[in-house]
């Protein structure tokens, strides 16, 4: 089994120098335009500084009509290049890979937020949101590309495809949301042509080294079987570098009964993967559990709250094994000299239990 301070290598881009990687984080610290603020820049290039090997970016909207929070970091026009230049620039001079998330909320989101009805692949009545026209498809597929492009310019090494969490493009993965008529709906097949057109079109328009990671939650919205062919096919077909699977709770068993019996991480570390690396996120908070999910036939772990509250968690762990993180609920104070600003702590308080009076 691999150790966490064995350096890695996706199939492509360079080798990154060790198995901490800083998970995806909206922050809301952006500004109203989608363009990188200070604080942004300061709290990512903190964790780069703090020893991950690999930093991601927050969810990053593709489209204006795609963004799912208020500020928002945004990569739907080459305004944004500029500060995600510099941010990436940032990052790599601290010797992390750099990798940017790009996202689209569907219907996940507030038409008060973007100005206009949100869209989904199907209608739905509950949301409010209208169904794409097939040309709308299309232009969705090209601004995931088009986002992968504008990240390669700016300087990332890569990007992920968010396609977790009810967004987008779990929206067209899952016939519960997903009722279209056209090529794009009915089969699994048809409903997984979008992320599969959007990482032909990156491997096409992007360069040889560039990485590409999909981010998938197996289960709630997509059905667990699905979850496990989708991953099947994506890790087969060697077209990705990383799948990262969000799993809320590397520990816990799946939800749909007739799986339950084993943890709901196993069904993923015991696929063939050929060369694409897997690695998991959810609760990982302790070094101990660190240690325990490293043996668990994953080539990396991912840390998400446990990021939150110690910028250098992988320092620590590399200098002081016995380094116990704080527990929440944790002070302002505390995540403010940790660099996360008054917005991400207003954001973070809408996450029960976790920032104390
Ligand atoms: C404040 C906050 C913001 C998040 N934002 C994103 C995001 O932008 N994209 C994403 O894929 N997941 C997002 N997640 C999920 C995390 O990436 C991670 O998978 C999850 O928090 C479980 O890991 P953890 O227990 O280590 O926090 C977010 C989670 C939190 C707590």
């Amino acid at each position: 089994m691999p150790k966490i301070n064995n350096p890695i290598s996706f199939l492509r881009g360079p080798k990154i120098k060790n198995r901490f990687m800083l998970a995806p984080l909206t922050n809301c610290q952006s500004h109203e335009d989608g363009i990188l603020s200070e604080e942004e820049y300061h709290w990512l290039t903190m964790r780069a500084k703090g020893g991950f090997g690999l930093v991601m970016t927050c969810a990053t909207h593709v489209q204006a009509v795609g963004q799912g929070f208020p500020g928002q970091l945004g990569i739907f026009s080459d305004d944004h290049i500029e500060g995600l230049t510099k941010l990436a620039r940032g990052i790599n001079e601290e010797g992390s890979i750099s990798i940017l998330q790009l996202h689209h909320a569907g219907k996940k989101t507030l038409a008060d937020l973007i100005g206009e009805i949100p869209v989904s692949p199907s209608g739905d009545k509950k949301t409010g949101a209208r169904a794409l026209s097939h040309e709308e498809v299309i232009l969705l597929i090209e601004d995931f590309v088009e986002g992968a492009v504008r990240a390669e310019k700016a300087g990332f090494h890569g990007v992920e495809l968010h396609g977790a969490h009810g967004y987008m493009i779990c929206q067209f993965l899952s016939a519960k949301t997903n009722s279209r008529e056209d090529e794009f709906g009915g089969s699994f097949h048809n409903r997984a042509s979008v992320l599969f057109r959007i990482i032909d079109g990156i491997r096409e328009r992007c360069g040889d080294d560039f990485i590409v990671g999909v981010r998938l939650s197996p289960e709630g919205v997509v059905k667990l079987e699905e979850s496990i062919a989708l991953a099947k096919q994506l890790m087969m077909e060697e077209k990705i570098d990383f799948l990262d699977m969000s799993l809320w709770d590397v520990f816990k068993e799946p939800l749909e009964e007739a799986f339950q019996g084993q943890t709901l991480m196993s069904y993923f570390t015991r696929l063939n993967r050929k060369n694409v690396k897997l690695g998991v996120a959810g609760k990982i908070r302790t070094p101990a559990e660190v240690e325990a999910i490293m043996q668990e036939n994953v080539d990396w772990i991912m840390l998400g709250r446990a990021a939150i509250l110690h910028h250098d968690f992988p320092n620590r762990f590399f200098q002081k094994k016995e380094f116990r993180p704080v527990e929440n609920p944790v002070s302002r104070e505390h995540l403010e000299s940790e660099g996360v600003s008054k917005k991400f702590i207003t954001y973070l308080e809408s996450w029960p239990g976790f920032v104390g009076q």
